[in-house]
């Protein structure tokens, strides 16, 4: 037996400010993406923006439902609608933005576990990273130059 570890390298931005002028641009996309969020259940909004290699910028936000697991994820809902859109072009990064209605998130927070895989997929078909940029609604920034720094063992088609 022998132990291993990994380990993922993240940038940490001390608050919106420090953030270079287009990720500022793309944040504020995923800002204006959250306040459309269908939450009537959960009263958390998530807003993300992907920037793709054509200069295309696609928002999501998540889209609650009565019957809960038919919502879905605002990361998701960017990026299938990216794929869906524009299927021979890479995404070259995404900005979420995520918070409750019911006090100012400060933290950052990051994709959920179904998000990281469904992104995944993304780069291992485009062959290229993805750099995920997330915040609350104000307060840090962590980047990750790649989804697979936020995804340890993934699970992909080279398995399969
Ligand atoms: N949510 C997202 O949109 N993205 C995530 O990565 C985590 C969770 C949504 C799902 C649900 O509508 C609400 O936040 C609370 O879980």
């Amino acid at each position: 037996m022998k132990t291993i570890k990994i380990e993922s390298i993240l940038d940490v931005f001390e608050n919106f400010d420090e953030l270079p002028k287009d990720i500022k641009l793309l944040m504020d996309k995923a800002k204006e993406a959250r306040l459309k969020a269908y939450a009537p259940y959960s009263n958390f909004q998530v807003g993300a923006a992907i920037l793709m290699d054509n200069g295309e910028i696609i928002t999501g936000s998540n889209q609650e439902n009565a019957s809960y697991p038919s919502g879905l994820c605002a990361e998701r809902t960017a990026i299938f609608y990216a794929g869906a859109q524009f299927p021979n072009s890479k995404i070259l990064r995404m900005a979420i933005v995520a918070g409750s209605n019911h006090n100012i998130t400060a933290l950052p927070i990051p994709p959920c576990g179904a998000c990281r895989q469904s992104i995944a997929e993304y780069e291992v078909k485009q062959e290229a990273p993805i750099e995920i940029f997330f915040m609350g609604q104000t307060g840090k920034v962590i980047k990750s130059n790649s989804l697979s720094n936020l995804l340890p063992l993934m699970f992909d088609k080279s398995v399969l």
